[in-house]
């Protein structure tokens, strides 16, 4: 659909129709995947699609104001499209490009470090009907911001871990990965070996190994350096997981936010085959085979999570699957399939390098190796830090220039909130573990925004497969409006903590699990936030329940007495 609509600018009924006959299943399935998708569009989009990035760290560097002078200046509202049809504006979940915002993306390609000069630019240029490739290169110039790096990046020779895990064998590269105890660093840290070896051991042939690069956690962008600059780390990293596995093909799920990575990870993918580091007999290994494909998603936060992403390369709306079974014995296509983290994979060639036992000195004792940690909000130099495990949040503070935080948000909107009492603790899977994200508050800043901010994000993120989250982020969205409007009571306050409890109890899988821990983490550790915006003394209703029943009286036909709530005395 995503290959279509780069020929057809939307997916029409007509195109619908003809891909369901093509693929001989009911239309409707077709539209259940347009309309689940942010970046498929089953109306005409403008010809220059523009989507501003929503994340807090944008919000904190401007993006709000910028938004509105682009508004104004096309004479647009947010979420129109102009009557021309040239160009829309709206607003989309974080970009991954929180170091270097606020972002936007045009026509799916990030253009970065806006300022009003740049949006009056870009004005310009949609005003004399510039076509997007004619735009000077300097506008999507999208920069690495390494900071600090360790083993994981620096260079790596081309085809060195592949002839290493070659000279280790399957079993050997097995034994070195379980041996380096290494952790996935996609959030939840199980221990790769286990996985790798679960899929070895499962029945079939058949087996798939998968990049998860759909990095859609707020402020996280480390993968997004690792594809752009060590892709062959992460893609050796899949050869040598497939060799271990016994698997013979590979795909790299790619965020459509990423849009901009694609051709040169598709030259990367082609040069390596024509090098005999992907292909047929790697390496002149007879038996070592394994080929990768590039899946581009198409917006959906979801879908990072990995049955959701599963169902996702298979075609269909990125919802969660029921586990068990887990993916290890029935993944894509029903085959055993390894889902790993970008990092994850990048750290499975440095392993074939330097062996498992070397890669297990660095770290503590069960989070071993280094971490990619990404850092936006306010400090002197965002970007991409590589630490070893164990290190403590006031060195990282201390590195990137923040002076007098008052808060990190570390993991993104479903991560933790920590205040200065809490910088001695240490980023590890057994004190904070994370998928690696430091959006950073100094002291002018209202925490009440950002809590807003995720609540927003996670209502327009869930998938609505299951009621506590459908509903849950919803409501919880609703209360933080109605508090950030002023007419919040203590009632609300206490339904957003019951809220958090419940979704997290409750909900199908993490998105939903998490939703509420921003909110629930600022009303414990900065209260004063909420309470000087409750000014109401009582519960006020969020709706007007008279206006509310308006469209029913007009269907109805009725205007009577008992067709109103509140009668004249
Ligand atoms: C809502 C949600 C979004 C997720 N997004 C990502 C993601 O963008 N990248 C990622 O690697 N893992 C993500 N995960 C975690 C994956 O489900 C999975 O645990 C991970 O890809 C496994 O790889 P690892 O073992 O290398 O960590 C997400 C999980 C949830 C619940
Ligand atoms: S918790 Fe949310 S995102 Fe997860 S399955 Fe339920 S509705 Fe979907």
């Amino acid at each position: 659909m995503r290959e279509i609509q780069e020929e057809s600018d939307w997916i029409s009924p007509e195109i619908e129709r003809e891909v369901a006959e093509g693929l001989g299943i009911p239309v409707t399935r077709v539209q259940s995947v347009v309309q689940f998708y942010s970046f498929l569009y089953d109306k005409p989009p403008g010809r220059y699609r523009i989507l501003f990035s929503d994340n807090i760290t944008d919000r904190m560097l401007g993006s709000s104001a910028l938004l509105e002078h682009m508004l104004k200046r096309l004479k647009l509202r947010r979420g129109q499209t102009s009557p021309d049809g040239a160009v829309s504006v709206d607003l989309t979940s974080c970009t991954g490009m929180c170091d270097q915002g606020p972002a936007i993306l045009v026509n799916n390609f990030a253009v970065t470090r806006l300022t009003p000069r740049r949006i009056d630019e870009i004005c310009e240029l949609i005003r004399i009907g510039a076509p997007v490739a004619e735009w000077s290169s300097d506008f999507f110039r999208v920069d690495d911001n390494i900071r600090r790096s360790e083993t994981l990046l620096t260079h790596l020779e081309p085809g060195v871990a592949l002839d290493a895990a070659i000279a280790c064998g399957r079993q050997g590269m097995l034994d070195e990965i379980k041996r380096s105890k290494l952790r996935g660093r996609g959030g939840a840290g199980f221990p790769t070996g286990t996985k790798l070896e679960g899929a070895r051991n499962a029945p079939g042939a058949e087996k798939y190994i998968v990049c998860n690069a759909d990095e859609g956690e707020p402020g996280t962008f480390k993968d997004r350096v690792l594809l752009n600059s060590y892709a062959v780390r992460v893609l050796e990293g899949m050869a040598i997981a497939g060799f271990a596995v016994g698997s013979t093909k590979g795909f790299v799920y790619l965020r459509g936010e990423y849009r901009h990575l694609l051709d040169k990870l598709q030259a990367e993918i082609e040069l390596m085959r024509e090098e005999r580091r992907l292909g047929t007999a790697i390496r002149g290994c007879a038996g070592f085979d394994f080929d990768i494909e590039i899946h581009m998603g198409a917006g959906g936060y979801i879908c990072g999570e990995g049955t959701a992403l599963v169902e996702s390369l298979e075609g269909k709306p990125g919802r969660p699957r029921v586990r068990p079974p887990s993916m290890v014995q029935v993944g894509y296509l029903g085959k055993p399939t390894i889902v790993d983290n970008v990092e994850t994979l990048a750290h499975i060639s440095e392993i074939a390098v330097e062996g498992g036992a070397s890669f297990a000195k660095r770290g503590t004792h069960t989070s071993t190796g280094t971490k990619l940690i990404s850092i936006s909000g306010d400090c002197e130099r965002p970007g991409v830090y590589e630490y070893r495990f164990g290190v403590t949040v006031s060195r990282v503070l201390e590195d990137c220039g923040a002076r007098a935080v008052t808060a990190v948000q570390i993991g993104g909107a479903s991560g933790v909130c920590l205040t200065p009492d809490e910088f001695s603790r240490r980023i590890a899977f057994e004190d904070v573990s994370t998928a690696g994200a430091f959006m950073i508050f100094g002291p002018d800043r209202d925490l009440f925004d950002a809590a807003h901010n995720f609540a927003h994000f996670f209502a327009h993120e869930s998938c609505g497969f299951c009621t506590p989250c459908r509903v849950g982020t919803a409501i919880q969205r609703n209360i933080m409006d109605k508090i950030a409007e002023g007419r919040g009571s203590r009632y609300e306050v206490n339904d957003l903590m019951r809220l958090a409890d419940f979704m997290k109890k409750n909900s199908h899988c993490g998105l939903g699990e998490t939703a509420g821990n921003a909110v629930r983490d600022t009303l414990n550790k900065f209260r004063p936030a909420f309470e000087r915006r409750l000014h109401a003394r009582d519960f006020v209703p969020a709706i007007d329940l008279e206006t509310a029943l308006e469209p029913a009286r007009r269907i109805t036909g009725r205007d009577d007495a008992d067709a109103h709530l509140v009668t004249e005395a």
